[in-house]
């Protein structure tokens, strides 16, 4: 595959003629064009010797002028553009049609249909600003593919999304040599809320983060991820299908609505389990309800459950179990009673594990035994969750 590489001013630009050599060893031929503030973190005679060809950076230099307009000719050749790291400058620029750059000026040319590849690396800030969301969701919709950055430390010391993937796993994304491409998963994520009046609830302090990190982690794998959410403040990663819902049975008629034509199915919501029994139109007032006051609760649908009962044999179900004592045993139980093919247990009471930080420490129970893995980043543990998923359902 004839592949061209745009690498933006960002400092993970050092990574680019790592990514050239991967390209390559999956069979990619690259030419690489760089944002003039690209050079300042790696060097153009760096990426034209891994390369074997001249690198643009001008797009006026007088060596790129023989034959006539170079950026044609290049938007030609290439059967997918690839912009890694790519910054928020020049997702603006794309998003807009700017071509002002040798960079943005050959995407800008390339042939319609063209597939093009973006791989956001910048600090979290950069990367969370609506403007660059916005960006990011407009260069989705024209049909561009997009890695979501990774969470973790970032050369400026801050910690959150905006690293660079590593270079084999960018470049197989890249090739559509991804390890879940053709699959269909369905995630479901964050709390649910339970209305008792018009405005208050019942709901847990689950923040998604667990379960974005698993849609994130699965669309950079190529699959096909419909991420039905709670409500919770994180950016649903690009190129995923959000379902936002409320409640319990809002949550359990959106995966009855999808289950069917998915083959892998995370359950890693934290469903509230009871639900009041009568909900007020309007606000409760105190002065009615008196010094105490109870409601009646009744159970929500266990909708792990009746994924369980539903589920065909081509289906993987993985569950999760949010546990604080006999976690073991309560997390093989929850296998057996909710028909899983694969449980992921937390610990509630334990530092680095559960809801709401950055860390998480799983053990993960199925058939097979027990595997306990050391605390890591909820990204990392998502890799290592969807290794152990495939290494499972096979290739
Ligand atoms: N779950 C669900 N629907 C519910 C409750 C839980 O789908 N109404 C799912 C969660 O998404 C998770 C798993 O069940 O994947 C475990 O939930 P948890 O609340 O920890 O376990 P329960 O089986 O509900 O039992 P308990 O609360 O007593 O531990």
């Amino acid at each position: 595959m004839r592949v061209i590489l745009g690498v933006c001013g960002s400092i993970s630009a050092y990574k680019a003629p790592w990514i050239v050599r991967e390209l390559q060893r999956l069979g990619a031929e690259v030419r690489v064009v760089m944002t003039p503030d690209a050079v300042h973190f790696v060097s153009p005679l760096a990426l034209q010797n891994v390369s074997h060809h001249s690198v643009v950076v001008n797009p006026y230099a007088p060596e790129h002028q023989q034959g006539g307009s170079w950026h044609v000719h290049w938007a030609r050749w290439a059967q997918l553009a690839l912009v890694a790291p790519c910054s928020a400058n020049t997702l603006a620029k794309l998003a807009v049609g700017l071509a002002d750059n040798a960079l943005a000026l050959v995407l800008l040319s390339l042939p319609q249909g063209t597939p093009v590849r973006l791989a956001p690396a910048m600090d979290p800030d950069l990367w969370l600003h609506p403007a660059t969301q916005r960006n990011a969701r407009r260069l989705c919709e024209d049909g561009a593919l997009l890695l979501e950055p990774e969470q973790g430390e970032l050369a400026s010391g801050m910690i959150g999304p905006g690293r660079l993937a590593e270079p084999l796993e960018l470049a197989r994304w890249a090739l559509g040599q991804a390890s879940l491409r053709g699959r269909k998963v369905m995630i479901t994520a964050g709390p649910t809320r339970e209305a008792i009046d018009a405005v208050r609830y019942l709901s847990n302090h689950s923040t998604g983060k667990m379960g974005y990190a698993m849609a994130a982690e699965a669309q950079a794998r190529g699959a096909e991820v419909v991420l039905i959410s709670g409500p919770v403040a994180l950016p649903a990663p690009s190129g995923v299908t959000l379902v936002r819902v409320d409640s319990a049975e809002e949550m359990l008629s959106a995966c009855q609505q999808h289950f069917s034509v998915c083959d892998i199915l995370i359950k890693s919501a934290a469903v509230a389990d009871f639900t009041p029994m009568l909900v007020s139109a309007g606000k409760l007032k105190k002065e009615h309800l008196g010094e105490d006051w109870s409601i009646a609760l009744r159970r929500t649908p266990d909708i792990l459950a009746w994924l369980g009962e539903h589920k065909r044999a081509h289906q993987f179900l993985v569950g999760f179990a949010l546990e604080t004592d006999h976690a073991e045993e309560n997390a093989k139980a929850k296998l057996e009673r909710k028909k899983c093919d694969l449980v992921v247990l937390n610990r509630a009471n334990q530092p680095n594990s559960g809801f709401a930080g950055d860390f998480n420490t799983i053990t993960l129970v199925s058939q097979q035994g027990l595997m306990a893995l050391e605390p890591m980043s909820k990204r990392e543990c998502a890799r290592q969750l969807w290794g152990a998923i495939e290494a499972r359902i096979g290739g």
